[in-house]
């Protein structure tokens, strides 16, 4: 199953991977790197259906770190060499849009950053602003702009960051919406700001592009988004028109290991922190900051369940993907595909090797090494550094 190809919304995909959104760190000064290039070429080349580039910013004010992606007319041409490498090995390309809110830093966007509610957030660490509803509005059309450049660049779909912790997931929890107007409150008011959002991005789509939208089934700490009301999003986004749901948890800023599991190794986080403060805040608090989580494979699949046998659109299973082992597991599930970090950063060709019978389980322990050094460079698994 995992290797027959899928209809998601407009697209074909050759097989049922993708490679999930997993921030390359790639982008000095917000620009497409020959780097970057390179390494979705070699997912492309390596069997992979779907490439997906991360964490590119609809706007300045979106930005948390200054290797990330910032979507703009000018760096379209990079863009396009960039999906023409990947069509060239007979991959699809999408880009994860998105806007990190309260993640901001304010000297990379040159004022407060802004979220549902004015709070302080520990974990960038930074004092937000409650956003005003024209605020609102301008986000929601620049992410539909960003669809829009996205098509230019040749990409096939676009996949919506409502997950998280991010800026829609921090209107959507009731752990950092506490807003009293009609955007805050109730599951209905707090899911306004995301369908502003996904109004514009699915009109600029236009059936054309595909659009699949990364959302949490869980937040991961108390007072956060819990499955019952996840499930409602998700609803929703299913009659709003979304082609396909990538299903994760947790929330960058509360919950960061709940996303990825494991622990952070919390030296080598320090050490790459950009400011040598931040590195020793990192290295004094960052077990607090970042509880381990344990990992287990296939560590989302139950919570995953739930939201199969509640939609009918295509779901896409994230979360502790090392073997064809799990991946049958998740197909026999009714999902319509798999999305894999760690297990493509470890080997950029782990599909084809499937495919090949050369490789039962990805050599990837799930050390994170990875996520820690992504802070101020390009992320590299230290198990092929080690190799070198
Ligand atoms: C180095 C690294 C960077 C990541 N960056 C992002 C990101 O930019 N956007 C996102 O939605 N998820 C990000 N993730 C989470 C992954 O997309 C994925 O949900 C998670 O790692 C679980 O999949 P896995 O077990 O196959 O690694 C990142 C994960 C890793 C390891």
């Amino acid at each position: 199953m995992l290797f027959d190809p899928i209809n998601i919304g407009p697209i074909q995909l050759r097989n049922r991977s993708i490679r999930a959104a997993a921030f390359e760190g790639m982008s000095p000064n917000h620009n497409v790197s020959t780097e970057l290039v390179n390494y979705h070429q070699s997912v492309a080349k390596g069997g992979i259906g779907m490439t997906t580039v991360a964490y590119a910013a609809v706007e300045k004010s979106g930005l948390s770190f200054p290797h990330q992606l910032l979507l703009r007319e000018e760096i379209v041409p990079q863009l396009k060499a960039l999906t023409d490498a990947v069509h060239a090995e007979n991959a699809a390309a999408s880009i994860q849009i998105g806007h990190c809110g309260n993640m901001a830093k304010h000297n990379l966007i040159g004022g407060r950053p802004h979220s549902a509610s004015t709070h302080i957030n520990m974990y960038a660490p930074s004092f937000s602003r409650g956003m005003n509803e024209r605020a609102m509005i301008e986000t929601a059309k620049s992410f539909g702009k960003a669809v829009h450049l996205a098509r230019e660049s040749g990409f096939d779909a676009v996949e919506v960051h409502a997950g998280h912790g991010y800026l829609i997931s921090q209107f959507l929890s009731p752990g950092t919406n506490r807003r009293r107007d009609e955007f805050g409150g109730s599951l209905q008011n707090r899911m306004r700001f995301m369908q502003m959002c996904m109004e514009e991005v699915l009109e600029t789509a236009a059936g054309k592009t595909a659009v699949l939208v990364k959302m949490n089934m869980r937040d991961g700490f108390k007072g956060g988004m819990e499955i019952g009301e996840s499930i409602e999003v998700a609803k929703e986004l299913e009659r709003l028109g979304a082609n396909a749901l990538v299903l994760s948890s947790g929330f960058v800023s509360r919950a960061p290991m709940y996303v990825m599991r494991g622990a952070m190794p919390v030296r080598t986080l320090a050490s790459h922190m950009d400011n040598k403060l931040m590195g020793v805040f990192a290295y004094l608090f960052g077990k607090f900051l970042a509880p381990a989580v344990p990992f287990k494979e296939n560590y989302f699949l139950e919570d995953a369940k739930k939201f199969r046998s509640e939609l009918k659109m295509p779901l896409v299973y994230v979360g502790g993907i090392l073997s064809k082992e799990n991946i049958d597991e998740v197909m026999n599930e009714g999902f319509d595909a798999v999305a894999i970090a760690r297990a493509l950063i470890r080997d950029p060709d782990f599909i084809q090797k499937l495919f090949d019978e050369k490789l039962k389980h990805s050599k990837c322990d799930t050390c994170n090494h990875c996520i820690a050094v992504m802070y101020n460079g390009p992320f590299k698994c230290i198990q092929l550094e080690n190799k070198k």
